[in-house]
């Protein structure tokens, strides 16, 4: 059995036992802040390189495409605020507030007008219908119950209107698959890292219209943007 501590301490609880009733689950989200609040010191420099190496031109792909009122969903730092369009009417959720300042210096410092507050990914506090795009890129790997991300962020969607998402998936070559399972094994109970995901799949089985995928670097990337049926 786990004891108290053991729940407290690991944020699914022990060996995958969940308690979703209030005071872990609170007590989880509030771990998982605390461990961006510390990484926001670090994260734009780590992430430059990565995007340079691995995710190349990721970012001006998925920003590229957004069309009428955005949210983008665990908006970190504000990495995609330069590759939008100057007008695009955006508004950023992200659950650790220190990620969330530099994401608003950032879009001072642009010159954006975009809206961004603090916010759950797996309970967006939004009107179902309320955006013609959503985004979300390399934070499926990170959010604890990425399904019930995706759930929500197709929830928040207008029919008809565009999921766009870029993150850092299963390899599609075996050896790496492999490599990618060690490190689960530590990356997972020390930062929440995810690197056998794919969220795809759980656009497709939701109903949502693949209408671009693009995967590279050994299937490790994956970028998509997926229809909601109107
Ligand atoms: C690897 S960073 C990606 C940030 C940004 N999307 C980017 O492209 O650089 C993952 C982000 O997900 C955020 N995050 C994790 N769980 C979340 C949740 N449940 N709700 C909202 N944001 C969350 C973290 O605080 C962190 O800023």
């Amino acid at each position: 059995m786990p004891t108290f501590r053991d729940r407290y301490t690991h944020p699914h609880g022990v060996g995958g036992i969940r308690d979703d009733g209030g005071v872990a689950e609170s007590a989880r989200r509030a771990r998982w802040r605390r461990y961006w609040d510390r990484h926001s010191k670090t994260y734009d420099r780590e992430m430059c390189f990565v995007d340079r190496v691995l995710f190349r031109d990721t970012r001006s792909w998925v920003c590229q495409q957004v069309r009428g009122e955005v949210l983008e969903v665990a908006i970190g730092t504000g990495l995609n605020l330069e590759h939008y369009a100057p007008d695009v009417a955006l508004t950023g959720i992200e659950l650790s507030p220190d990620m969330l300042a530099i994401a608003r210096r950032r879009a001072d410092t642009l010159g954006r007008h975009v809206t961004l507050r603090v916010g759950d990914a797996e309970a967006l506090e939004f009107p179902s219908a309320t955006f013609d795009t959503v985004v979300c890129t390399f934070s499926l790997c990170a959010i604890p119950d990425h399904r019930k991300a995706l759930a929500e962020m197709t929830r928040v969607l207008r029919p008809g209107g565009v999921l766009l998402l870029a993150d850092h998936v299963a390899s599609s070559v075996r050896l790496l698959r492999a490599t990618q399972r060690v490190l689960e094994v530590v990356t997972v109970p020390l930062g929440g890292e995810h690197f056998l995901r794919r969220p795809l799949e759980h656009v497709r089985a939701a109903g949502l219209r693949i209408e671009r995928h693009d995967r590279f670097a050994a299937g490790i990337v994956e970028r998509l943007a997926a229809r909601k049926p109107a």
